[in-house]
Order: C-alpha cells, then structure tokens, then sequence
C-alpha cells in the first residue's frame, strides 16, 4: 500500500517540479526506458546490493526496476515524491525476494528517525533533483543511515569522450523535460558537508554511469543542523570524483 509521509512537502521549486514531470511520465516510464534497461542498467543494479543486508532504504525508487535485486531476507522501504510511480512499483513486488514497504516522501524531508537504515540506494536518483535540493537530499540521507552504514548513489555524468559527449547534449533536452534529468550533477561533492565520506567510485558504463559508495565520516558533529547544511562543499571531495578510479 502506498502510504503518505505524515511530514507532508514542502512544495516548493524543484519538488514541485519533479512531482509534475514524474507524475506525467509515470504511465510511459517503463517503457520509454526499456532499452536503457536492458542494455545498461540490469547488469548493473545488483551492484547496488552487493553485500549488503538488514533494513534498507531505496530512495527514489520510482516504478521499482530494483526490487528483483533486493538482497533475500532484508527489509526495504522504498521513497518516491511520486505517487503515480509508487503505484507502479508496487505492482512489482512480487519480483522482490525482500519484504518491502513503500511510501510516499520527499527525499528532502524524510519522516524516519536518525539512524533507520543499514544502508541506503539511490538509483538515478540525484541526476533528477535540481542543484538547490542535492545536499539537503544528501543531508537528509545521511541522517537516517545507521553510523557503520552505506551509502551508494548510481547515476549520470556528462562523459568526456567526445562521441558520447555529442550523443548527450543531443539527448539532453528530452531527458530534461521527460525526467528532469542533468549529466552535471555532482552530489559527491556534497558528500563532506553531510557528514559522508566517499569510499570509491569508478565509472560502471564508459565515462557515463559512475557508483559511489559512502560512509560516515567518523566527526560528525553537526550533522542535521543548519550550520552543517551551510558549510561550503568540499573541494577535495568534488575533485575525487573528477578522478575515478
Ligand atoms: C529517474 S527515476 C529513477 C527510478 C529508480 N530509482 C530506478 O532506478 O529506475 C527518479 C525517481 O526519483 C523520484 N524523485 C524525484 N525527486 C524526488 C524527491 N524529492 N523525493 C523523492 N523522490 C524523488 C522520481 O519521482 C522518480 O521516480
């Protein structure tokens, strides 16, 4: 059952935007990504679970391409500001070997206590939010994941090999408006600000789709106030992920 977030949105800028955008396309969205699905993305979602168990967070799960990789005898709850996608993803539990939960939520405001999840997956998550909402998002992530806990983020970069790199800025306009989708988004270079320290990353797809795990930085003092959130992004970090190895 797809349930509402009793912390309600704040509905504002991009969250309004990426509900509209993922509200229209959600009836489409499988099938527009079919190819995608299965030329690039099957091989790589069970790398978003690899070794990891208990209770999981899958945030912006969308119609829920991840279920059938959810690791056996875990718990998941999945997070979608979207409810005409949830509705699709739970027609796919079946596929999950997982108990799963799903609810309605912004990944900016998430109503679950510090410290919820064992680890947490955003797939294709932060190349749709807008670049005001990437660090409170990343922010909001940190704080319900367990202290020992993983993060990891799948997404898109604006590749630097020349032909891909045409291909993209032919694709862009429609990626925008179907999904509201950037290549330049780095949420890494958040990461510091968040408490979060990067762990690795390595491209997964050519210069195009990059995996990044994270983890707790073992200082984290401040995580969830405003100061926190205010601090500037680290340039250290933002450079790491110009550096993939
Ligand atoms: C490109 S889809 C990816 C879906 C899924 N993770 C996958 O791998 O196929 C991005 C999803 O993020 C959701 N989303 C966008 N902004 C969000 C927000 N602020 N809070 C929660 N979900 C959001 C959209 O509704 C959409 O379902």
């Amino acid at each position: 059952m797809v349930e509402p977030g009793p912390h309600g949105f704040s509905w504002q800028g991009g969250r309004v935007a990426r509900f509209q955008t993922y509200q229209r396309i959600a009836r489409f969205y499988d099938l527009i990504d079919l190819p995608f699905e299965y030329s690039r993305y099957r091989r790589l979602r069970p790398l978003l679970f690899e070794g990891l168990n208990g209770r999981l967070l899958d945030a912006g799960v969308g119609t829920g391409r991840n279920m059938p990789f959810y690791p056996p005898g875990s718990e998941v709850i999945g997070v979608d500001i979207s409810p005409a996608m949830l509705l699709r993803a739970r027609r796919r539990r079946g596929q999950s070997r997982a108990e799963v939960q799903l609810r309605q939520m912004d990944v900016t405001n998430l109503d679950f206590p510090d410290a919820t999840f064992d680890a947490i997956v955003a797939s294709f998550l932060f190349c749709t939010l807008p670049e005001e909402l990437q660090a409170p998002a990343l922010h909001e992530l940190s704080r319900v994941l367990k202290p020992d806990g993983t993060l990891r983020l799948l997404d898109y970069r604006r590749p630097r090999h020349r032909l891909r790199l045409i291909l993209t800025r032919l694709w862009e306009p429609w990626a925008r408006w179907a999904f509201g989708a950037s290549f330049d988004r780095r949420p890494e270079s958040y990461l510091t600000q968040a408490g979060l320290k990067m762990i690795r990353t390595a491209f997964v797809v050519g210069d195009l789709i990059v995996l990044t795990e994270a983890r707790h930085r073992p200082d984290m003092n401040g995580i969830g106030s405003a100061a926190a959130l205010e601090r500037r992004a680290d340039p250290d970090a933002a450079r790491q992920g110009n550096i993939l190895q």
